[in-house]
């Protein structure tokens, strides 16, 4: 019984990156805090950040059998291209929450179509890091 958090593309670089876009903080100041919460709920948490897609896919193809019972993904920009990690998470059968840290809708029209929503129990987009916070803490409470 395990949530896994999956970070895509460019989100290595959160707190460096367009902060007036994705916030101050960092991916290890987000992961922190989120490792404090799951502790609290003590649940077991585990992270995975990766650039390359095919990583993404490997590790989302893992949680079918490493005891991950929910997914917390924020696709970064693959949420607008990738059919791969979509068709990865529906082999897995998990319930998953989709995460944006920026409100997608109000950006560029490319932003606005995921591969990912139509599957996903639920998505926020646009409250920064807290959407992190707000999804694991929904996830403690439908936890099996
Ligand atoms: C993002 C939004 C995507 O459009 C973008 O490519 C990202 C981050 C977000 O968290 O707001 O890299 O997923």
């Amino acid at each position: 019984d395990r949530i896994l958090v999956i970070h895509g593309p460019n989100l290595n670089l959160l707190g460096m990156r367009e902060p007036e876009i994705y916030g101050s903080e960092t991916l290890l100041d987000i992961n922190r805090k989120l490792t404090g919460i799951a502790k609290k709920g003590s649940a077991d948490i585990a992270f995975f950040q990766s650039n390359a897609e095919s990583r993404l896919v490997d590790r989302i193809q893992e949680a079918m059998t490493d005891g991950t019972s929910f997914i917390i993904i924020n696709p970064a920009a693959y949420t607008h291209t990738s059919i791969a990690m979509r068709d990865a998470l529906a082999a897995t059968r998990l319930p998953f929450i989709e995460i944006h840290l920026s409100n997608i809708f109000s950006r560029e029209t490319f932003r606005h179509h995921s591969y990912f929503s139509d599957m996903a129990l639920g998505v926020i987009s646009g409250l920064g890091s807290k959407g992190y916070e707000l999804a694991l803490e929904y996830a403690l409470t439908v936890r099996r």
